[in-house]
């Protein structure tokens, strides 16, 4: 945050822009959106958030990062994505009348490709009238048991879990060889857990990507744990490192 205050402290730009993910998708954490929006009023600069990760997902209805933190501000600029939780694909742009009049006569792509078709749009309002119904509330307090749990219950003797409270939970194994070791033996006993290296991490945080979807059940998750604790060993007396 210092730093960014540094950058557009000094920045000369007429139009200053801060770009951020609302859940960082290999980390799984959360932007500080107020602090952000602070720093936005303080410097008149938007706030563009791409919200692909806590949209569906974040806030009593799951309108996402913005209900979570309960901020309005004509300064935002928010993305969402529509291949996630929502289920179908595409994505929205929400943000004041000038901005979006700007975005429809100079939008490229959006110009120069075919819209949404009819079926995906209906699907779409499906899965909207869900994510907002008790179903969808259900759906998220699922979510965030087996968060709970996993945050409470996963402990490993070398390997790091992350302080994640989304459904993105990051296991850091540090070298490529054994991240991609414990995803084979992982694929071997039926989970589907990729191995992600950098250069999408920084050098030497290669992980487990673990994913959890409403539709796990905390005895799935349970097996996973005791899973996840015998094959760090096995990856250990490896050394494969
Ligand atoms: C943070 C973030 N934004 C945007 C996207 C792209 O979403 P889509 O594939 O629906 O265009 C992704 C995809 O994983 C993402 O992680």
């Amino acid at each position: 945050m210092n730093h960014l205050e540094e950058l557009i402290r000094a920045s000369k730009s007429k139009v200053k822009i801060i770009v951020t993910d609302a859940v960082f998708s290999m980390d799984g954490d959360i932007a500080n959106i107020p602090h952000l929006i602070n720093l936005c009023e303080a410097y008149d600069a938007y706030l563009y958030i791409d919200d692909a990760h806590g949209f569906g997902v974040l806030g009593e209805l799951g309108h996402g990062i913005l209900e979570q933190f309960d901020i309005r501000s004509e300064r935002i600029i928010y993305i969402g994505t529509l291949g996630k939780a929502a289920g179908v694909s595409g994505a929205f742009v929400c943000a004041q009348a000038p901005f979006i009049d700007w975005l429809i006569q100079k939008g490229r792509p959006y110009i120069y490709s075919t819209a949404t078709p009819p079926a995906i749009a209906h699907a779409l309002l499906k899965s909207l009238a869900i994510i907002e119904s008790e179903e969808g509330k259900t759906r998220r307090r699922q979510l965030n048991q087996l968060i709970t749990h996993w945050q409470n219950e996963m402990h490993f003797s070398d390997w790091e879990k992350v302080a994640s409270c989304t459904p993105i939970q990051p296991v850091i194994l540090g070298s490529n060889a054994n991240a991609l070791a414990a995803a084979k033996l992982l694929n071997e006993m039926g989970y589907w857990i990729p191995a992600i290296r950098p250069p999408t991490v920084p050098a030497g945080s290669a992980r487990l990507r673990i994913t959890f979807s409403a539709n796990h059940s905390i005895e799935e998750l349970k097996n996973l744990i005791q899973a996840l604790q015998k094959i760090e060993q096995q990856v250990q007396v490896g050394k494969l490192a």
